[in-house]
């Protein structure tokens, strides 16, 4: 994921000031800082006219969407039944081995931060998560151990 400068009026000024807008410009925000910060989204209340009750309703709804400061890489690993049933737990259990925290919590060094979410279109393929944007499925132990090391390593190479 690419981090981007932004300010909440340019977003405003490209998706527009409609409630319609509110979405792409809170990915917007997300993008550009990996967190939407309550200043954030008193800011964005205030370019649409809004409350912000109800920008911080929607930041909170998505859980592709952090309010809370996270780490450099999301892992968001399918807890809905079809990746249940494909092992999902083996690798759960595995990647709270490795990483020494369960989900919700982010490591000390702040690489990874766990999380479970819904289905994420990938149940053929499952067990399946997102780290960040990219799609990682047919998880099993072993590859997860693989998968968090190749970002181990990718951040070391920064
Ligand atoms: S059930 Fe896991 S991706 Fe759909």
């Amino acid at each position: 994921m690419t981090r981007i400068q932004y300010s909440v009026t340019d977003m405003a000024n490209k998706h527009g000031r409609s409630r319609e807008a509110l979405l792409p410009i809170l990915q917007d925000i997300y993008q550009a800082k990996h967190v939407i910060s309550d200043e954030d989204m008193v800011n964005v209340a205030r370019e649409l006219d809004i409350s912000a009750a109800h920008v911080y309703g929607t930041a909170t709804f998505y859980s592709f969407l952090e309010t809370q400061q996270s780490g450099k890489y999301i892992i968001r690993l399918c807890k809905t039944i079809t990746c249940m049933m494909h092992g999902k737990n083996p690798v759960l259990q595995e990647l709270e081995r490795i990483l020494k925290i369960k989900p919700g919590q982010t490591t000390p060094d702040g690489l990874f931060t766990l999380k479970e979410t819904n289905c994420l279109g990938q149940c053929h393929k499952g067990p399946a998560m997102l780290v960040n944007d990219n799609p990682h499925t047919q998880l099993t132990p072993e590859s997860v151990r693989e998968i968090i090391d190749s970002y181990r390593r990718e951040a070391l190479s920064y």
